[in-house]
């Protein structure tokens, strides 16, 4: 019987990266930490705890593998409908990890970004962000996005208001409004299209992420909670990336052909 190595896990994991491979920006829906503690017998604020371990983890890996840009779904617009007091903690969280990691940024050479309505969260968050961002600003091995306070569809719905009240006020025709114009109206202008989406915790959906910045995406699955993701299972999801054909469109014969038509 024929053992297609792609299929075997044992020989994912022990495969090299392919260094001339590596999605340059890569997203993360950071999900699975309130199962992660309930399987433990804890509250989901244990959780929250120890995924703030895992975003280190995988910050740090993401700046030593060469990814060039690191997105990570932290809070979304949806999730200030949850109790509040699991709300206050992982504001509680996100205050005191800025202040820890601040360390770990300067360490690895990573500059600190964020997207989504920032102006909600509580002022001492906004006060210790725009510290972090201000330290890190010149930073250049890895750009992290945390994604705060971030949903989609508000995303786009503030874009398209922008684009109309310059169209409005004469600042632009109506026909100058294109694909980049709209990109440099999004909270990501300055980012590159994502190339992997990874999610862990076994959900197969996006939940309001970047719908717009992943019409390109490769995804990737899996239903390791995010607690315990780490270094290994970022591998796993790259060199999975690594097997992928992106066609953009065109077929497999014109991209091995490297020909337009
Ligand atoms: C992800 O873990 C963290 C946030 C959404 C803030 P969850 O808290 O969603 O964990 P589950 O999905 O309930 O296990
Ligand atoms: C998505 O996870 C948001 C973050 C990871 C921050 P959720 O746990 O909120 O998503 P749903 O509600 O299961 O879709
Ligand atoms: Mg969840």
């Amino acid at each position: 019987m024929k053992i297609e190595q792609g299929n075997c896990t044992n020989m994912t994991n022990t495969k090299p990266i392919d260094k001339s491979n590596i999605p340059q920006h890569v997203a993360i829906i950071m999900d699975g930490n309130g199962r992660w503690a309930k399987q433990r017998g804890k509250k989901r604020v244990f959780g929250h705890e120890n995924g703030a371990k895992a975003v280190r983890k995988t910050v740090e890996a993401c700046g030593n593998i060469g990814v060039k840009y690191l997105t990570l779904y932290a809070f979304s617009t949806e999730n200030w409908k949850r109790p509040k007091l699991e709300v206050d903690t992982l504001m509680r969280l996100l205050i005191s990890s800025l202040r820890k990691e601040m360390k770990t940024l300067a360490k690895n050479n990573i500059r600190l970004n964020t997207i989504g309505n920032t102006k909600d969260l509580p002022k001492v968050a906004q006060k210790e962000l725009a510290e972090v961002i201000e330290k890190t600003k010149t930073n250049d091995q890895m750009v992290l996005t945390i994604a705060l306070s971030y949903g989609a569809r508000e995303e786009i719905k503030n874009a398209v208001k922008l684009i109309a009240s310059k169209v409005k006020n004469n600042i632009i025709s109506e026909d100058a409004i294109d694909e980049s114009m709209i990109n440099e109206h999004l909270y990501t202008h300055d980012l590159p299209n994502v190339d992997l989406m990874i999610r862990t915790s076994g959900e197969h959906r996006l939940s309001n992420f970047l719908l717009w910045q992943v019409a390109y995406a490769e995804f990737y699955f899996t239903p390791v909670l995010w607690p315990d993701f780490n270094e290994e299972e970022l591998h796993k999801a790259i060199l999975n990336y690594q097997q992928r054909e992106r066609r953009f469109g065109k077929t497999s014969e014109q991209l091995k052909q490297n020909v337009d038509a």
